[in-house]
């Protein structure tokens, strides 16, 4: 069996539910259940014997030594952070506690428990941890795509606090042999995306008819990746990857946000019409920028797509139009996260943008 931390998230979730339809190895799953994390997003296997939830936090290692030690996993794979930047620039602390020291302690424990296994076992154990494209800093119009040995320049707390954590699990490698795997990927779209972020955030306030805010000029870049894409190379990384090496993970889709915009708008006229007919382009509004917004993502993904064979299913078109058929389909979920912490956190991100 695999243990992976993080798994009622956006990403983790969807890994749950990918893994399960390629294997019949148990998964368990330790999540803390933060505003993020969403047992909803695993209702489809609420009765399936291969999936375990464990409710706990990455940094409380008894907990996670009782779970190695009793379930004897092959690997663990750490999905589990604080992932929004906007909420590390208004509050550092909890990034600080989860993305390093959760991932320190989380390291420790493994490293006591890798150490008790026979030879084979401990050859062929993996720890993967999942990093962010964002730990690279921000890239010019005309440089080009981060690869794997692009120097580490994180810009917010968000990317400094996963940036740490990587090289916390490079050290684990090169000072105690721990076989680890490290992918740093773009960003992810698709089902199951918390409503703070861009792409899930423009179709919930479109469709209740919200201003949908863009930062300064909308003219940031990122590339982006459907999610089950993300998640297909995360198993062929744990499947093939070589130990100590990191994978960049990318779509080769970079998008302007503004384009995104109006993207999504387009579909959502296309799919669900307003009812006075207008466009729901009407609807944008440009908000006051994020401090120390990073102009530019590219990833150069030619080391996961050339040593290991793996490539995107999605193309962005597909992508983005089965992400916004999947909110139309699931509003209940929508009203669900919607709760009143959430409305708290539009409050205070957006009421202090307004120009
Ligand atoms: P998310 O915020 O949707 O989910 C994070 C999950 O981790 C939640 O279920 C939360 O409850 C859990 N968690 C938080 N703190 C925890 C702790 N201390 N102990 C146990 N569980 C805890 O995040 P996501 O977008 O699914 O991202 C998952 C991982 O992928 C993160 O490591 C993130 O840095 C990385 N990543 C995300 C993207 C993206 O576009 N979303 C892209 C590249 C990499
Ligand atoms: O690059 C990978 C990263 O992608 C992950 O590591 C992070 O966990 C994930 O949150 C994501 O970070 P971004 O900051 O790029 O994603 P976000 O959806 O917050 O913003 C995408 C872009 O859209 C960014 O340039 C900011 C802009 N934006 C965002 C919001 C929420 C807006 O213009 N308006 C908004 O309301």
């Amino acid at each position: 069996m695999i243990l992976l931390t993080g798994g009622a998230g956006f990403i983790g979730a969807n890994f749950v539910l990918d893994w399960l339809a390629h294997s019949d190895e148990t998964v368990i799953n330790l999540d803390k259940l933060t505003y993020a994390g969403n047992l909803e997003n695993l209702a489809s296997i609420a009765d399936d014997p291969r999936h375990i939830f464990v409710q706990g936090d990455i940094g409380d290692t008894l907990l996670t030594s009782s779970l190695l030690a009793r379930h004897q996993p092959r690997a663990v794979l750490n999905f589990a952070a604080e992932s929004h930047v906007d909420r590390s620039i208004h509050g550092p602390e909890d990034f600080i506690q989860t993305n390093i020291v959760g991932t320190f302690h989380l390291l420790e424990a493994v490293r006591a428990y890798w150490g008790t296994l026979a030879a084979e076992a401990r050859r062929d154990f993996r720890f993967l941890h999942v990093s962010t494209d964002e730990v690279y800093g921000s890239l010019r119009s005309d440089e080009p795509a981060f690869s794997e040995t692009h120097a580490y320049e994180p810009n917010s707390p968000y990317s400094a606090s996963k940036a740490a954590s990587d090289h916390l699990v490079r050290a684990y490698h090169h000072t105690y042999g721990l076989p680890v795997l490290t992918t740093n990927c773009s960003n992810n779209y698709g089902p199951y995306h918390f409503p703070e972020k861009l792409i899930p955030l423009m179709i919930v306030n479109a469709l209740a008819g919200r201003p949908l805010p863009v930062y300064g000029d909308g003219q940031q870049i990122r590339d982006w990746l459907y999610v089950t894409d993300h998640c297909s190379a995360i198993r062929r990384v744990l499947a093939a990857g070589r130990p100590g090496q990191t994978y960049n993970v990318g779509g080769w889709n970079e998008k302007p946000n503004l384009d995104i915009v109006h993207t999504v708008c387009g579909l959502l006229d296309e799919l669900r019409p307003r009812a006075d007919g207008k466009r729901y382009s009407e609807q944008i509004t440009t908000v006051a920028d994020r401090p120390g917004h990073d102009r530019r993502y590219a990833i150069d993904a030619r080391k996961v797509e050339v040593e290991l064979g793996w490539k995107p299913a999605e193309t962005f078109a597909t992508g983005i139009r089965k992400t916004v058929l999947w909110y139309l389909d699931n509003q209940q979920w929508v009203s669900n996260v919607q709760s009143g912490a959430y409305r708290d956190w539009v409050a205070r991100n957006y009421g202090e943008r307004v120009r």
